[in-house]
């Protein structure tokens, strides 16, 4: 199958790479900006790679969303198949592409926006068609977990982690999407769209770890602590999905803690399947144009849709999962919580709190901060 790509950056330059070497696989043209124009594999015109009928599928890897989203349609509506690594364009316009496709009668997966190198969408669906999904969780940002573990391990500051992050390519383009986790929310919501047809766009919560400084991190090792950043979606008893993502802090032999540098992990728990954990290299060139491949080989067996017949947008419900949280919180905010244990060193106060809904912890969050005072939150793993 030939196979072009949209896109020559990490992730597209390791995608030829293995497309040279791949069994039934064969590269095709590569589309690029003109000031970008190199060699004469590539080409700066679209219709080079629309109008070539030879080409069967597209592979789309770039940042931008609207132009990934036109780049794919495009595609489909000209037959050929489409694979996208592009977290952000799926988890808006992956709905509307997966009806596309299907009456085109192509595939349209994107396995790599989830997870890096893990097959976790690829699993999910399949789940999905043969078990009933309760619930997906875990660390889908490898930049964010590279400066959860460069911290705690090396005693690196958040700005000197983040920075080698960056120079290794694990970051986004723009890093704020890692450490705000947005980046995660983004691969959750996708991770709900395939395990439960809904794409959850509105009613989610989304805490990075822009808040955490090495003093937490410090507050957290005598006490046997590991902070990571983790994404969960499932389904509630009234069959409604939550979605969200926050810090989360884990006694130090739990499985998270031993995720190191840039690698995920992914948890899902089916009804009858029980639980499956993968953990593998969650960001990169090479671990994600793996998943790429796979998705491509995928569909030379036929393999063509994550997403449901049905699926669309709906809202998140997080009102019904609750956790004890560490706060670390201004004194004159300490009466928002129900407070366990406070601990006080000089101005600082650090609680842990009774059981919080993770809808009005987010929120509390939400208004200290719209005050203008400083807040960090952390759910306890029990
Ligand atoms: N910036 C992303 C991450 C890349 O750090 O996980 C992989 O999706």
């Amino acid at each position: 199958m030939k196979v072009a790509l949209v896109g020559y950056g990490t992730v597209g330059k390791s995608v030829y790479k293995m497309l040279e070497k791949a069994e039934g696989l064969t590269p095709g043209k590569v589309l690029v900006l003109p000031e970008f124009y190199t060699a004469p594999f590539q080409t700066t015109d679209y219709n080079d790679i629309l109008n070539d009928a030879e080409t069967e599928a597209v592979v789309e890897c770039i940042t931008d969303i609207k132009c990934g989203y036109e780049y794919a349609k495009a595609a489909l509506e000209k037959g050929k198949h489409v694979v996208s690594s592009s977290k952000a364009m799926v988890a808006v316009y992956g709905p509307e592409l997966n009806k596309l496709a299907r009456e085109k009668g192509v595939a349209f997966l994107f396995g790599a926006a989830c997870g890096g190198s893990m097959p976790i969408l690829f699993a999910l669906s399949q789940s999905r068609q043969m078990d009933e999904v309760q619930s997906v969780s875990g660390i889908l940002n490898g930049t964010t977990n590279y400066m959860l573990d460069s911290m705690q391990r090396k005693g690196c500051t958040y700005e000197d982690a983040l920075k080698v992050a960056q120079e290794l390519g694990y970051a986004e383009a723009d890093p704020t999407a890692d450490v705000s986790g947005q980046d995660p929310l983004r691969k959750i919501m996708l991770a709900c769209a395939v395990a439960y047809g809904v794409l959850p766009v509105d009613g989610l919560n989304r805490e990075g770890i822009e808040s955490l400084t090495a003093a937490d991190v410090n507050h957290f090792a005598p006490k046997g602590k590991v902070c990571r950043l983790i994404a969960k979606g499932g389904k509630n008893d009234d069959g409604s999905v939550y979605a969200y993502v926050e810090p989360v802090l884990f006694p130090k032999n739990a499985p998270e803690c031993s995720v190191l540098d840039n690698n995920n992990l992914a948890k899902s728990v089916c009804k009858y399947n029980g639980s499956l954990v993968m953990i593998g290299q969650g960001a990169g060139g090479d671990p994600t144009a793996s998943n790429v491949l796979r998705d491509l080989i995928n569909i030379k067996t036929g393999y063509c849709h994550f997403l449901p017949a049905k699926c669309e947008e709906g809202a998140a419900h997080n009102e019904n999962d609750v956790h004890r949280y560490y706060v670390r919180a201004d004194e004159k905010d300490l009466a928002l919580f129900p407070a366990e244990e406070v601990e006080q060193t000089g101005d600082v106060y650090r609680l842990i709190t009774a059981p919080i809904a993770v809808s009005k912890m987010h929120q509390l969050a939400a208004d200290i901060r719209a005050e203008g005072r400083k807040v960090f939150f952390a759910a306890v793993a029990e």
